[in-house]
């Protein structure tokens, strides 16, 4: 199979974004402290579509596709248990999946923007409630990613 050595994935295709999103969640669903809250929030019945959503969404993000329409940001603010110390633990477990599976690079690629857009998400979610009205600026947008030529596989 074509992007694979010794067992580690390195390029970005739809199967290997599928393959980290189930391996993902399926660690998050055992996981202490984040699996209430989806278990709260995601119906056993809904986590196929669930997993396709983010499917989507990884593919948006990595592969410029397209394919995700949504806001996260107004979803996650209906997220009931919700709180800051989870985007930690939740980035860690991302990133234990991501290097289980691929080459440290492509890890690293989804790692990188995966701290992004959770910088933003929390920013997001909770500047309003816990942080003083004008205390609290966005962050400087990060300069463009260089290109990811290296781990697209077409
Ligand atoms: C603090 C840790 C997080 C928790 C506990 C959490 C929890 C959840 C839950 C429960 C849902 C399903 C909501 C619903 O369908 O009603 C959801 C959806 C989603 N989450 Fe998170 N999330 C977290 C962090 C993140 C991060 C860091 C990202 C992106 C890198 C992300 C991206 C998404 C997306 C794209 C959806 C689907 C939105 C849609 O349905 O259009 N989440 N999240």
């Amino acid at each position: 199979m074509s992007g694979v050595t010794a067992s580690r994935i390195s390029c970005i295709t739809d199967d290997s974004i599928a393959l980290l999103i189930d391996r993902f969640y399926a660690a998050i669903r055992r996981h202490a402290v984040l699996a209430p809250v989806f278990e709260r929030a995601i119906a056993p019945d809904e986590w196929p579509r669930h997993l396709a959503t983010m499917r989507r969404f990884w593919s948006s993000v990595m592969q410029a596709s397209g394919a995700y329409s949504g806001n996260p940001v107004e979803i996650h603010r209906a997220v009931q248990g919700l709180d800051r110390p989870m985007f930690a633990q939740w980035l860690a477990l991302f990133e234990a999946t991501a290097t289980a599976l691929f080459t440290p690079e492509l890890a690293a690629a989804f790692v990188a923007k995966a701290k992004r857009i959770a910088m933003s998400l929390e920013l997001a979610v909770f500047h309003r409630l816990d942080a003083p009205p004008d205390g609290m600026r966005r962050p400087a947008r990060p300069a463009t990613p260089p290109p990811q030529a290296a781990t697209s596989c077409d």
